[in-house]
This record gives structure tokens, sequence and C-alpha cells, in this order.
């Protein structure tokens, strides 16, 4: 009985045990009622009483080793099983997703492109490291004109500057496209000007430009009336001022009507109730000749509109600056969910 038990120790240990399946049959053949140390004991019981002293320790032993082999391996089974299910379980409630905020000035932006898109403009996208020719000089500004220092501009060597307004995509739509022209051009642009409240170093604009046969001063009121009344609503009042830019011949500024009935609307308004929107004006003569489009032949009016300006309004934003510092107490308000 000796021999037996020390090869079945061996025997024990060399038992390959991973799965549930293994355990079972693990204990089927050493545990279970048939099993090995079942017939081994059914042994023991007909030995003579001197064996039984002999062995009876060492078939315990033996008994003991197996079931520790068996509850050690179990408890492992057991954990990778319940580790398994838990990645697998699928009626734990699925994790919170953060959906974050949409900027305010995107929503706006994507307002006034809707309203556009509706009126049949198409959308362009020019550079923002933009050359001399299509920022200033095919836009009419001549050379060491003071119109230039409208503009503080950030030149990054001689000729190449950021791009100081989206007017520049313009002359890259006309110099690529034949008449009839409806676009819109949404993009960030940069002015080396004192930040403030009121003023950042970079800022984001629209610009629009339409090019067609007998286009009218009546057709930029027209469609910037539609605008003004899909964004702000019916009832708004418009005024156009006669201004200056050096590529519109006339050139004016749009004002909308805010009235002076609270102090911010007063501040705003600089106390007349009208606020400017935006520029706009009939194309110059020369930015079409520019552009390569015959003057004779086709007319068109531009106009361009500061996006911050006009979600400041909406949204009574008093700092310009706010909305580029990220500030979640400031875009949670715009959360999607
Ligand atoms: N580019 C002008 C600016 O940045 C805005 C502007 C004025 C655009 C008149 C136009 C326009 O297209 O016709 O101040």
């Amino acid at each position: 009985m000796l021999g037996e038990i020390n090869n079945l120790l061996k025997v024990v240990k060399e038992e390959n045990i991973e799965t549930s399946e293994d355990l079972e049959n693990f204990r089927l053949k050493y545990l279970s009622k048939n099993g090995i140390i079942s017939s081994m004991f059914d042994k023991f019981k007909n030995l003579e009483k001197e064996e039984k002293i002999k062995y009876g320790k060492l078939l315990n032993e033996f008994k003991n080793k197996v079931d520790i082999k068996f509850n050690e391996k179990k408890k492992l089974i057991e954990s990778k099983l319940i580790k398994s299910k838990e990645i697998l379980d699928e009626s734990l409630p699925g994790l919170q997703l953060n959906l974050g905020s949409e900027h305010p000035l995107n929503i706006v932006k994507n307002s006034i492109i809707d309203i556009f898109k509706k009126l049949s403009f198409e959308i362009s996208e020019g550079n923002e490291i933009e050359d001399d020719w299509h920022n200033f000089t095919a836009l009419n500004f001549p050379e060491n004109h003071p119109a230039r220092d409208m503009q503080d501009t950030f030149f990054i060597k001689k000729d190449i500057a950021l791009r100081t307004h989206t007017s520049s995509v313009q002359v890259r739509v006309m110099e690529n496209k034949k008449p009839p022209i409806r676009t819109i051009s949404p993009g960030r642009v940069y002015r080396n000007e004192v930040v403030s409240s009121r003023s950042n170093c970079f800022f984001h604009q629209i610009e629009g430009l339409y090019i067609n046969k007998n286009v009218s001063f009546a057709d930029l009121k027209f469609v910037l009336y539609k605008f003004v009344e899909e964004f702000f609503g019916k009832n708004i009042k418009i005024r156009f001022r006669p201004s200056y830019f050096p590529f519109t011949e006339p050139s004016a500024e749009m004002d909308i009507y805010l009235g002076k009935d609270t102090e911010d609307k007063n501040r705003l308004t600089k106390g007349t109730g009208w606020l400017e929107i935006m520029g706009c004006g009939m194309v110059d003569e020369n930015v079409l000749k520019n552009c390569g489009i015959d003057s004779n032949k086709y007319s068109g009016f531009a106009f361009g509109m500061g996006v911050e300006r006009i979600a400041m309004l909406k949204y009574g934003i008093k700092d310009i600056r706010m909305f580029f510092e990220n500030d979640i107490r400031l875009l949670n308000q715009f959360a999607i969910l």
C-alpha cells in the first residue's frame, strides 16, 4: 500500500487542472464515491490492525493533499470565471459618456451658414496664411496706401501674413470660378491689436460674395435683410450707413436696431440704439478685373461680419476673451446633454 500511495501522490501532483471540466474530472477520479480515495479506504478497512496503524496516517495525509489541491484549483477557476463574466455582463448599465458641448462661436457660425445655404450660397475656405496679393493688392489696397493701416497685420515675412480678413477668400474664389458665384467663407482672422474685452488678436469672420449679371445694391439689401430677419427675428429694424472699404464701391455698414432700453444696450450702441454688425458694398470694378472677371458683363456685392460680435450679442457675453479661455463654467452652458 505504501508504494501505491507514493505513486498516487506523484500522479496527483502532476494532474493538470485548468478548466472547470478538469476540476470535475479530478473530483470524480479521486474524491467521488467510486473514486480512488474511497476505494483506498475500502481496502484500508480490510487491513490487519497493525497495518491500519501504519497506513492510517499516510492515507489521511494523502486525502488531505488531494482535498487541498481540489479546493485551491476550485477557487482559482471560480475567480477566473467571475472576472470573465464581469467583462461580458451585458445587463450592466453602460458607462456615461460625456458628450461635451458645442462652442458658442460654432453654434452661431453654423446657424449663419444655414441661413445663407437656404439662399443658395456655397461654402468656401481659403488660407489662414495668406500672401499680399490675396489679402491686400487684389482687393484694391494700393501699395503703401494708408488703407492698409486699417488692419494691423501680423507679417510672417515680406508679403506673407496671417490673413487680416476673410475677404481674401473672395479673391481666391473669383480667380478659380466663373460667375454666377454665390459663396460664403467662414474662418479665423488675425490682427495685431491690443487685447481687451472688445477686441482680440484673432477672431472669426464670415464673408459673403455674390457675382452675376445685373446685380444691384437692391439685391444686397434684400439678401442681408433676409439674413437679419432669419437670425434676429422678423421685427428687426436695419439701416445702411455709407462707409469706405477699398474693395467695394459704394461701401456701407449695416446696423441693427437694438434700442436703448437697458443700460447694456445703451452701452453697446453708444447711446444711439443702433449696433453695426457688418460691412458690405458693391464689389469694386478693380477687384473684378484683378480676379479676371469682366466688369462690363458682371457685377456683384460682398459683405463681411464678425462672428464674435454676433455671438456676444446673442448670448449676452460681455468679454470677447471668454470665447478662448475654455472655462467650463461658460462651455457647460452650451452642453449637448
Ligand atoms: N473685410 C472687412 C473687415 O475685415 C469686412 C468687409 C467689409 C467685408 C465690406 C466685405 C465688405 O466683403 O464688402 O473689416
